[in-house]
């Protein structure tokens, strides 16, 4: 993180706070640096490794220096603001209505440094990191670039544009002063109807993985060494978007080798890419919370996968460990060690800490415990370059809404847009037609933002800067006085070229945006669309909502639909795809329901879709060939290549490489190797059948499907020695 160096600070300050704390007996310190040395504390040298520097702090934190910096609050709890320094409070937050005021960077930036200053008056002067959720911009700060949200950035298929995306958001946050960016969401939705569908790239691992890009723009190659690298968050582990019925913070039901094949590879990937922070879901894997689950956090994700950065647990969910509000000290202790490093509490900071302590002196806790999770938070700290540069560097500021990063964002706008229908090449529109505009959503900057705008729920209307739909059909035809709008549809007769009706979802997020009911339009939009369709005039809609909506029964009075999903500020990107300035190109990254009663609905679950995942049409389109009625077999040919991934005394970890090199599309395949006296005792991403020592593996509902040249894996342990194998794959 870039930062201007922070203000010379003589010893005797440093001395000073410490009485002034040991007056409190807060410390039952170690020994603060002493007055009279002039030479500076080890860890307060960057010319020394990291772990030197951790090593060194950590010899001389007490207790009290050691939870505070597992403990993350509200800015809005932390009265007074001096408590910060007197709890030794390692980090501060945002949550989604956190905000200041007036409501713009600069604000942001002063509030940021005041709180940084305060935090650097203790003894050992650690600072504090910031986090927040930019996770469609800085979308926090009235007048920050929106982009859209993933789940259009999933419909571009653009990992490259989603990094650069994500450069682009750092720059907006350090310009602030802000180090941390709860992003991205790297969660598989698997059920349209869960609120946070649009906070997912897309139903397919593959897809969400490819999008961990996004943790390599935010941070940069390596975190810190850029000036605007701020540290990025692979969330919500594990299975946010899997549970039953898509309900939000409910219950993943999946077997461990279906959870893995599903919902983990994103996460491996983001850890790849050196995510510096992962945050724990709220929802279960079968009945246990993640925010409890040893297992998946200690021995999956910091073991297996090697995550060296820290875990965060999210917004008060230790609470909900007993099912009942209030966090307790056994809640505490279970999270822990569960394998929580950062606890966002986010409000009684003061009995967070009392519990917290009392819990590790009686050993439930233990100090290797702490320790391990201090050094993960200290490592992340020194990375970002907090100790040398803790405050804002102003340099940034300036880009929070820039017109290169609104650029940026149209680009992803008009990349994002999904062309599902488009009877008679009604679009592209000519720019001198002469057309009507309706529908609630076609002049309202906070419906084509959606969720995580300016206030965590969002909100219609002018919530922040930017063009809106309207806008941008307007600044792109020849003539502004031949398009008129109406809300509603009133007025419209037969002597326009076309109706452009912009409708959908309004804002939400989380479980608010559940939709256990209905998925279809609301009764505006419905008469809205009736209206128009009285007319006559040929009907475009763009369907401004965070998911799949069900219409299917309506579409048959449509010429033309685009999804635009939740663009964000920039919806002139929306009108450039219209006119055809830009060719649509978005591929669903979801499948398209037919009915609501088909959810969940997925690519290779054998339901019929309204419009499969990956459909997408252009204005170059031929019309789709009518299908071969009896399409001849392709030879069914595939390989698999075992590779030994870790091996220790008495047992060994591998992987296989599925690959099809046939010349038709794979729907399933199978693999079978001599065991050779070892047996497997762990199995991931397919199922496992043995007989006469040999294995068979099978594909899982989810990775079967395969075309030609594409490959997939499947991962497993076992006791004794690997050998040799040479697996036999068979294609069907
Ligand atoms: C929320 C969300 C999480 C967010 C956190 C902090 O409840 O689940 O995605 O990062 O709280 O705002």
């Amino acid at each position: 993180m870039s930062r201007s160096p922070s203000p010379r600070r003589p010893a005797i300050i440093a001395a000073l706070c410490a009485v002034a704390l040991s007056l409190t007996g807060l410390t039952g310190a170690a020994p603060p640096p002493e007055p009279s040395s002039t030479a500076a504390p080890p860890y307060q040298d960057p010319s020394l490794p990291v772990a030197d520097r951790v090593d060194d702090l950590l010899s001389r934190m007490s207790l009290d220096d050691k939870i505070g910096q597992m403990t993350q609050i509200e800015k809005d709890a932390l009265v007074p603001q001096s408590d910060l320094a007197t709890y030794r409070i390692g980090s501060v937050l945002s949550g989604g209505d956190s905000t200041v005021s007036p409501n713009n960077a600069r604000t942001w930036a002063d509030t940021y440094d005041s709180l940084q200053r305060t935090a650097l008056g203790t003894p050992l002067g650690i600072p504090m990191i910031y986090g927040i959720d930019a996770v469609h911009g800085h979308n926090a700060v009235r007048g920050a670039t929106v982009f859209p949200h993933n789940i259009g950035l999933g419909a571009t298929r653009d990992p490259a544009l989603v990094q650069r995306i994500g450069r682009a958001v750092a720059e907006e946050v350090a310009g602030t002063g802000i180090d941390w960016s709860f992003a991205p969401c790297l969660c598989v939705v698997r059920n349209d109807r869960w609120g946070r569908t649009y906070e997912s790239f897309g139903e397919k691992p593959e897809l969400p993985t490819s999008m961990a890009t996004f943790v390599t723009g935010m941070q940069g190659g390596t975190l810190g060494a850029d000036p605007a690298s701020v540290l990025a968050t692979a969330k919500h582990y594990l299975g946010d978007g899997g549970t039953t019925g898509g309900v939000d913070q409910g219950d993943t039901e999946l077997s461990e080798a279906e959870l893995r094949a599903v919902h983990l590879p994103p996460f491996q990937e983001a850890v790849r890419r050196g995510v510096g922070s992962v945050m724990l879901s709220y929802s279960s894997w079968n009945g246990v919370k993640s925010h409890a689950h040893k297992y998946l956090v200690t021995d999956v994700l910091k073991g297996e996968l090697g995550f060296t950065g820290f875990v965060v647990s999210d917004w008060a969910a230790i609470d909900q460990l007993d099912g009942r509000s209030g966090f307790t000290a056994a809640e505490i202790t279970t999270a822990v060690n569960a394998g929580v490093d950062m606890v966002m509490v986010p409000h009684d900071y003061k009995k967070f800490l009392s519990l917290l302590r009392g819990e590790v002196s009686a050993g439930r806790i233990s100090m290797a415990r702490v320790d391990d999770a201090n050094r993960r938070i200290l490592t992340k700290k020194f990375r970002l370059g907090l100790f040398e540069r803790p405050l804002t560097d102003r340099s940034f500021t300036s880009q929070v809404g820039s017109a290169e990063h609104r650029a940026l964002a149209r680009e992803a706008v008009r990349a994002s847009q999904v062309l599902l229908k488009n009877d008679g090449g009604v679009l592209p529109l000519a720019k001198n037609a002469k057309l009507f505009v309706a529908g609630k959503s076609a002049d309202d900057i906070g419906n084509q933002s959606g969720g995580w705008t300016v206030g965590w729920q969002g909100r219609s209307g002018p919530v922040t800067e930017g063009t809106t739909i309207l806008q941008g059909i307007r600044a792109t035809v020849t003539d502004p006085s031949r398009v008129t709008y109406d809300r509603y549809g009133n007025g419209i007769d037969g002597s326009y070229t076309a109706a452009v009706a912009v409708v959908g979802e309004t804002p939400y997020a989380e479980g608010r945006g559940d939709r256990p009911g209905s998925m279809g339009l609301d009764q505006e939009d419905l008469q809205t669309l009736a209206r128009l369709k009285a007319s006559g005039v040929p009907v475009v809609v763009v369907l401004v909502s965070g998911r799949p909506l069900d219409i299917a029964d309506r579409l048959p009075d449509w010429k033309a639909l685009l999804a635009a999903w939740l663009p964000g500020t920039e919806g002139n990107g929306v009108s450039d795809v219209l006119f055809g300035d830009h060719a649509p190109t978005g591929k669903l990254p979801v499948t398209w329901m037919r009915s609501a009663s088909q959810q969940p609905i997925n690519d290779g679950d054998g339901k019929t879709p309204l419009f499969p995942y990956g459909h997408g049409l252009s204005y170059d389109t031929a019309p789709d060939p009518e299908p071969d009625p009896t399409p001849t077999p392709e030879p069914q040919a595939c390989t698999a290549q075992f590779r030994l991934a870790s091996s220790w005394s008495g047992g060994y970890q591998a992987e296989v490489t599925v690959k099809n090199t046939g010349t038709g599309p794979l729907t399933g395949w199978s693999v079978e190797w001599d065991l050779d006296g070892s047996a497997v005792t762990n199995l991931w991403n397919g199922t496992l059948s043995v007989a006469q020592g040999r294995a068979t593996v099978r594909n899982t509902a989810h990775n079967g499907a395969l075309s030609p040249g594409a490959t997939t894996s499947f991962g497993f342990t076992a006791n004794g020695t690997a050998g040799a194998p040479a697996p036999q794959c068979t294609g069907s």
